[in-house]
């Protein structure tokens, strides 16, 4: 049985990807491919336990190399208990959100350190990667604005918009060196026109 191909979501606050993450699933369910949705932090039980610690609280409660760490310790679950065996089964996998995050949040915006969070990188995923990563690019005046919490998880969005512009610049930057792998999408329209522009490029990347 052919592997499954693994596709991320990435992108600021309120860019939409977890509305997309699931429109896209169905309609590669349409064209008669089984996917998941997952996400980031979390995907397992041990996951979401870490998640609570990153997403809740004072901005303030986590060295930026802590955080990192902790995000590359709930995504070594989630690789070895969901996305991998998932993939070995045929199945395509989702996630809304994964190690772009990482860089951009924490080694770009938080200064934990490009090369720091590059080398953690390594050591975790070796040469897994995603076969294709969605970009979804949006103004953070929008973006934040957009972006409704439940449970307290507001702890990045109460960061202030400094910080989630040096995000969106993160991504960019992310996007524009990795553009074999990348495809960064205008998020600012409608949840059809974003749809219509993700479905354009995985039909393209994949030959669907
Ligand atoms: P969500 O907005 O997709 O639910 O993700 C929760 C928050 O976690 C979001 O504000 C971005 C943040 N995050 C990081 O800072 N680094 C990471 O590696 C990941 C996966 C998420």
């Amino acid at each position: 049985m052919n592997r499954g191909r693994f596709l991320t979501f990435d992108g600021g606050e309120g860019s939409g990807k977890t509305t997309q993450a699931h429109r896209l699933r169905e309609r590669l369910d349409g064209a008669g491919i089984e996917a998941i949705v997952t996400r980031e932090p979390g995907g397992t039980p041990r996951a979401e336990d870490i998640r609570k610690l990153l997403v809740s609280g004072e901005a303030g409660r986590w060295q930026p190399l802590t955080e990192a760490l902790l995000h590359y310790a709930a995504r070594t679950e989630h690789i070895a208990l969901s996305i991998r065996p998932a993939l070995e089964r045929g199945v395509w996998v989702i996630s809304d959100r994964f190690a772009d995050s990482t860089m951009a949040y924490q080694g770009i915006a938080m200064d934990a350190g490009r090369d720091t969070v590059a080398a953690v990188a390594a050591a975790v995923l070796g040469d897994f990667a995603p076969d294709l990563t969605l970009v979804l690019d949006v103004d953070p005046e929008t973006g934040v604005g957009r972006e409704t919490r439940e449970g307290g998880e507001d702890r990045y969005g109460s960061m202030g918009l400094e910080f989630h512009r040096k995000v969106r610049d993160g991504f960019r930057e992310i996007a524009a060196a990795e553009p074999e792998r990348c495809r960064l999408i205008d998020a600012s329209g409608t949840v059809d026109a974003v749809g219509g522009l993700i479905w354009a490029a995985t039909a393209d990347r994949f030959g669907l």
